[in-house]
């Protein structure tokens, strides 16, 4: 049995009042129509058509790294019914079903879609629509049944008060035979509040015709939620972190306060690992097991091996850390920073492009960037790796058991070898041999009885 998909997508989502198209606006840290596209893999669909027209450029290339997607654009936007007839020419030639999709609908599941498509195919309808039981119907198209049988859909603007008052309502998505379809949807036409060609025309057009159209209800609702506003976004977003938290905490993942705690759908989480208030896990996060996340943490696109401690307030993008290892608080690791096992980066410390080897130390106000530092190296407070020398970035080499006294610069391109020591205030211009000391600053004088000859109090007497 071929399965075609079609998302409609080429809506402005008036009601976002928004600049970007609706379906790219994002939820759990994905693009809602990335949710759709994902649950619709789950069909292995032997094509998947995607209806673009506000901004489609902007939406194409948004969705570019979607392998195997077909668009077509729908301009200007008639309605539901008017957007499949433009993925017609995708799908000539083609037989068998075609799944509706919409992509403002994201917590639809791959089980109910199956679902969907099964009774589809067992019944043999012409149309099966998928609804839910809600106890606020309001905004959504109203499934008006004739005994047991459903007669027609009818829009919210459209309803009478007591069609109003139905409480099934249509999701915006079907399953339908593509024998015959596209010539009954041209039989549609805008008489409607809004005048716009309504896809949800097709049930009544096909009862009249008396070709079999089903239904399939959901038995949770919020799975065919859809978002027209800023606030159903907010609530969607809501029910998703929820049943994320939901399903870690079923791992084994302790969530002091999951209304407080935001991770994205793809985050991966290992067991034992406590996560504090406050902490948003981002991207393609992966943290593993028996880690500590402290308050006020947000840790995007990076790897977190085992037993890893990430201190309050720490920021931590594209990065990694390794078994054993402790951050913060207040640490910034970004672009590929590397803090390997059993290292310690402390409070105001930033890693860019840096490895920080094994059991190595930096604990307080640094800057590393570009550098390269190997196994137990201790790095003291205010060291700085001048990477830049306005043109482009230099790389710092520090080698094993290294110590770099506090207020030292590295101007790079240099060298610190192997268990060499430069001392607290340190300009280093020169690469320093393994094994010796590097100081620059000069010799230190005092100057007697100063104070009093230039008449200053001393300031304990305050
Ligand atoms: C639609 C249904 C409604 C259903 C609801 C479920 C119709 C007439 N109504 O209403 O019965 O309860 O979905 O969420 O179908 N789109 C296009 N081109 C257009 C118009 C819309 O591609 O010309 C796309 C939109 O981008 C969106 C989807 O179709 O992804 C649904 O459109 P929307 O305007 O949100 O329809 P609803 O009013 O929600
Ligand atoms: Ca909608």
């Amino acid at each position: 049995m071929n399965v075609h998909i079609v998302v409609l997508a080429a809506g402005k989502g008036t009601r976002m009042l928004s600049a970007r198209p609706k379906v790219l606006h994002r939820v759990a840290g994905l693009p809602m129509i990335d949710h759709v596209l994902a649950s619709a893999t789950a069909l292995q669909p032997k094509t998947t058509t995607v209806v673009v027209g506000y901004q489609a450029e902007l939406l194409k290339a948004a969705l570019s790294d979607h392998p195997g997607l077909t668009f077509v654009v729908q301009e200007p936007q008639r309605g539901t019914a008017h957007a499949l007839l433009v993925a017609e020419p995708a799908l000539r030639g083609q037989t068998g079903t075609l799944v509706l999709l919409s992509g403002d609908v994201p917590m639809l599941t791959p089980e109910t879609l199956k679902r969907l498509l099964d009774r589809h195919t067992a019944t043999g309808a012409a149309a099966t629509v998928l609804t839910a039981m809600v106890d606020r119907p309001r905004g959504y198209g109203r499934i008006v049944r004739s005994g047991e049988q459903i007669a027609r859909i009818v829009e919210e603007r459209d309803a009478s008060s007591a069609e109003r008052d139905i409480r099934e309502i249509n999701s915006g998505i079907y399953a339908f035979a593509l024998d015959g379809l596209f010539d009954a949807v041209r039989t549609i036409a805008p008489q409607n509040a809004q005048q716009e060609y309504y896809l949800t025309d097709l049930v009544a057009v096909y009862r009249q015709r008396g070709l079999g159209v089903e239904t399939v209800t959901v038995s949770n609702a919020d799975e065919i939620r859809g978002i027209n506003s800023r606030n159903e976004l907010a609530e969607v977003s809501r029910i998703v972190r929820q049943q994320k938290n939901d399903e870690l905490m079923a791992a084994g993942v302790t969530i002091e306060d999951p209304a407080t705690t935001y991770i994205d759908a793809a985050v991966q989480v290992g067991a034992d690992t406590i996560i504090r208030p406050g902490v948003s896990l981002e991207g393609r996060t992966t943290i593993g097991a028996s880690c500590e996340i402290h308050s006020g943490v947000r840790i995007v696109d990076s790897r977190i091996g085992d037993r890893v401690t990430v201190l309050n307030h720490c920021v931590v993008t594209n990065a990694s850390i390794a078994d054993g290892a402790s951050v913060g608080p207040f640490a910034h690791l970004r672009n590929e920073a590397d803090v390997r096992e059993k290292a310690r980066v402390g409070n105001f410390v930033e890693l860019k492009k840096t490895v920080l080897g094994p059991g190595s130390k930096s604990m307080h106000l640094a800057y590393l960037g570009d550098a390269t530092i190997g196994a137990n190296v201790n790095i003291g407070a205010g060291t700085i790796t001048c990477n830049y020398d306005g043109v482009k970035k230099n790389a710092t080499v520090i080698e094993d058991d290294a110590f770099i006294g506090s207020d030292s610069q590295l101007i790079a391109p240099v060298t610190v070898g192997k268990g060499a020591y430069v001392g607290s205030g340190t300009t280093v211009r020169v690469d320093v041999p393994a094994g010796s000391l590097a100081v620059s600053a000069g010799k230190q004088r005092n100057i007697e009885g100063w104070v009093e000859k230039k008449g200053k109090k001393s300031k304990t007497t305050e």
